[in-house]
């Protein structure tokens, strides 16, 4: 009975990993979201599913306390395992998301932005391994799965001189970095721990103004 979860999964790519996972009967999936109650099309989706094996973790990754509350709350389920993880939240909303390094209303919406960014796609997926690890050490499966794409690939922002999305290209270039840390550490455990990228995927369907959040 493997064990998922998916970090981030109220909408978007998460949602759609929790979708195809939980079509398999024998698997649990934990899937999370900020705020239960405002995850519209998570909530959808669990309320049409026959299986029962979808659980909600309410997750913040900027809130450290909320993966340790989740991971305790998880490991009733499991009986203190997980077998794969799978790290997919990341700060892509809002209006500064496409801004190159220069073009910033002000050094100090510059500023904000990427404290907020950093807390988030960079020290957001430290928090949730961190969280999780002892379940995962004791699962079968032990693979962790960040999510990356083009935006974090040189040879990519080479090629089509992609200055846009500065702030995500930054923070999530230091998940990659986190990603092949926690490679090099957990090896010896029998880890795997990989970056993938999805490719360009339209997510608009399920986005906030959507009505996945109030
Ligand atoms: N779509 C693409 O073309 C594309 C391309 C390359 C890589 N990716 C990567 O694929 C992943 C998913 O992308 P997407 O397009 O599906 O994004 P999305 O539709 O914007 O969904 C983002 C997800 O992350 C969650 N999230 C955001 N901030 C969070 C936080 N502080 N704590 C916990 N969860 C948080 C959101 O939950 P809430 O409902 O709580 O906001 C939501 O479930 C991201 O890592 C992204 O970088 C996407």
């Amino acid at each position: 009975m493997p064990s998922y979860l998916v970090v981030g999964s109220s909408r978007g790519i998460g949602l759609e990993f929790v979708r195809q996972l939980a079509q398999n009967a024998d698997n649990t999936v934990f899937a999370t979201a900020r705020n239960k109650q405002t995850a519209t099309h998570l909530n959808a989706f669990i309320g049409a599913h026959p299986h029962g094996n979808v659980h909600v973790l309410e997750v913040d990754i900027a809130d450290f306390r909320t993966l340790r509350n989740a991971a305790a709350d998880a490991a009733k389920i499991t009986n203190g395992t997980l077998d794969v993880l799978i790290h997919n939240a990341a700060r892509l909303d809002g209006q500064n998301v496409l801004r190159t390094l220069l073009d910033y209303p002000s050094e100090e919406e510059l500023h904000n932005e990427f404290m907020e960014a950093f807390e988030v796609n960079t020290l957001g997926g430290i928090h949730a391994v961190n969280a999780f690890l002892p379940l995962l050490r004791s699962g079968t499966n032990k693979k962790i799965i960040f999510m990356g794409g083009d935006a974090i690939r040189h040879d990519f922002i080479f090629k089509t001189q992609f200055t846009e999305m500065s702030c995500l290209s930054i923070t999530k270039f230091g998940q990659k970095m986190t990603a092949l840390k926690y490679a090099v550490q957990l090896k010896d455990e029998g880890f795997t721990v990989v970056t993938v990228s999805p490719g360009w995927v339209d997510t608009s369907a399920t986005n906030v103004s959507a009505g996945a959040r109030e």
